[in-house]
């Protein structure tokens, strides 16, 4: 037993240290893709199938090394984040959140991954695409509240990764934009006392999958963000919500070695 937990601790290590000559994305690429308008987001959860655990830890091994060189090789062009599921959803196990200029290199990726070694055990659970933009309501609001928003959220690890898709009504679209923004206004007042705790991206998807929105969200404190929902459901805007979640995502936020070691053992 404690040999072949050494052996694996060595393989997996060996694994890790050889792909971490890999090349990525470049940081300041790597930040552009997240903070700019006009980026292609796709999240894309997946289950492992039953046969994955049956196999034998050299086999695992050896698969998620694959992955590591999938993840890596596309890494070049691309900002991949990666989120264990597993234990806190019934949805799926690993989650993908891609980021990438053209869609279809984040389609690229999606192939070269489902169809590796490691790939052939993944279940699609769910695909989810959006796109980045500036921000519609925002530049209309009050200064006092434009400045509210530029509070950065706190420092430190939130290890907690949340998305929720949401489509909107018809009526939300049909309602004129001085309506919708002092709408978003009230949104956005409600929110404010979770800024600190909450990181948020949103993500235009409408044309894009069934959906018109992808929100995403992490902290480090859960209870905020079911006190923000609270919150949420009792502003004008929420009813014109005709999908909220469904699946909504929890999962934690891991780097991509700490995934292989734990889909390897
Ligand atoms: C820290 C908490 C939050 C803050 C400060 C916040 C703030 C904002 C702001 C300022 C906008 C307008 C963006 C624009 O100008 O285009 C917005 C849009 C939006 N937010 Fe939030 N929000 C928060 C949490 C949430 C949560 C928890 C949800 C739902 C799960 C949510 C769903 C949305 C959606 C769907 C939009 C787009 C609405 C539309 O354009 O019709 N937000 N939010």
């Amino acid at each position: 037993m404690s040999l072949s937990i050494s052996i694996f601790t060595r393989v997996v290590a060996l694994v890790l240290i050889g792909l971490a000559m890999a090349p990525a994305v470049e940081a300041a690429d790597r930040d552009r893709l997240l903070s700019e308008p006009g980026v292609y987001g796709t999240f894309a959860a997946f289950s492992l199938d039953a046969d994955w655990g049956k196999q034998d830890l050299p086999v695992r091994i050896a698969q998620l090394t694959v992955l590591k060189g999938v993840v890596e090789q596309h890494r070049e062009k691309m900002a991949i984040d990666v989120y264990l599921l597993r234990g806190l959803s019934d949805h799926a196990d690993v989650l993908f959140r891609i980021h990438a200029i053209e869609l279809r290199e984040t389609q690229q990726f999606l192939l070269d991954l489902q169809s590796s070694l490691f790939g052939k055990h993944l279940t699609t659970t769910a695909i989810m695409h959006g796109l980045t933009k500036k921000a519609n309501y925002v530049p209309g609001m009050p200064d006092q509240v434009k400045a509210e928003l530029k509070n950065s959220s706190e420092p430190g690890p939130k290890p907690y990764a949340i998305v929720i898709p949401i489509r909107k009504s018809a009526d939300w679209w049909g309602l004129d934009q001085d309506k919708r923004a002092a709408m978003m206004l009230e949104h956005t007042e409600a929110s404010a006392p979770y800024i600190k705790t909450v990181k948020r991206k949103l993500y235009h998807s409408s044309g894009l999958d069934d959906l018109d929105f992808i929100t995403y969200f992490e902290t480090s404190k859960l209870e905020d963000f079911h006190s923000l929902i609270l919150a949420l459901e009792k502003v004008k805007e929420f009813p014109y919500n005709r999908r909220f979640g469904h699946p909504t995502l929890i999962g934690t936020v891991k780097s991509l070695d700490e995934i292989i070691e734990i889909l390897a053992q």
